[in-house]
C-alpha cells in the first residue's frame, strides 16, 4: 500500500513550475505551500473540520503566495494548482512497480488525495492500471495520521495491517503508520534523519528500485 505523493508523484515538478512562475522564488514557495497543505490537512482531522485535499492544497496556495508578498494573477495561480492533477512519477517507479506486479505483488495507493485527483496524477504519470485498490482517505472524512485514514487499507483488503506494507517517502506518514500497525518501508528519498516520535520502520531504502530488490 503506497503513499502517493512525493512517493510515487514526483513533486518536484511543482518546485519547477512554481519557479517558472516566480522566477527565484519557486523553491520557498513550493516549500510553503506543502507544509502549510499538510499543517491543514492534521489541523483540519485533530478539531474535526474536514475538507477535502482539492481545497486544502488550493488553500494553502493561496496562503502561500499572499504570505510570500507574491503579486500572482488569478490565471497564474491557477496553472500552478493545475500542476497537482498533471504530475509525473519518479523516473524509476514505474519499472519498479511492473517488477513487484510481475513477483505478484497485489499494489495499492493510500493516500489524502481525493479519488479526482489521484486519477487525474495517474493517468499523467502513466501509472493507471499498476494498482488493485486505490483507496482516498476522503472515504474516511479525515486525513492521515488519523486511525481511521489508515484503517481504510484493512478494510478493503480484508487483513490485519501488520501483513500489509505500507510504503512512503513521507517520515511522518511512516511514524503514522507504524503506530497504527502496518508493516512500513521508508523510502527515504530526501536522505532525511529518522523522526523522533519513538517509532522505526520497519526497513528503508532510497527509492522504489531498493523496495522491489526484497521481494523474490
Ligand atoms: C499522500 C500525501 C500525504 O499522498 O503525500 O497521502
Amino acid at each position: 500500500m503506497f503513499d502517493a505523493y512525493g512517493t510515487l508523484l514526483d513533486l518536484g515538478f511543482i518546485t519547477r513550475k512554481a519557479e517558472q512562475a516566480f522566477p527565484g522564488r519557486g523553491a520557498e514557495l513550493s516549500a510553503l505551500w506543502r507544509d502549510k497543505q499538510l499543517n491543514y490537512t492534521w489541523l483540519r482531522t485533530i478539531s474535526g473540520n474536514y475538507a477535502d485535499f482539492a481545497t486544502v492544497t488550493a488553500d494553502a496556495l493561496d496562503y502561500s503566495i499572499e504570505r510570500l508578498g507574491l503579486a500572482a494573477p488569478r490565471q497564474k495561480r491557477d496553472d500552478l494548482l493545475a500542476a497537482y492533477w498533471s504530475l509525473p512519477s519518479f523516473p524509476e517507479v514505474p519499472a519498479a512497480l511492473l517488477d513487484l506486479r510481475n513477483k505478484g505483488v497485489r499494489l495499492g495507493i493510500l493516500s489524502n488525495g481525493t479519488p479526482a485527483m489521484l486519477e487525474a496524477a495517474l493517468q499523467s504519470s502513466g501509472l493507471a492500471g499498476l494498482f488493485d485498490d486505490v483507496l482516498s482517505v476522503d472515504a474516511a472524512g479525515c486525513y492521515k495520521t488519523a486511525r481511521a485514514a489508515y484503517q481504510l487499507g484493512p478494510d478493503r483488503l480484508g487483513m490485519p495491517p501488520g501483513r500489509i506494507l505500507f510504503v512512503s517517502s513521507n517520515s511522518w506518514d511512516i511514524s503514522g503508520a507504524t503506530w497504527f500497525g502496518y508493516h512500513t518501508y521508508w523510502v527515504n528519498r530526501g536522505k532525511h534523519p529518522p523522526e523522533r516520535l519513538g517509532t522505526s520502520p520497519h526497513a528503508s531504502g532510497e527509492t522504489l528500485k531498493d523496495l522491489a530488490t526484497l521481494f523474490a
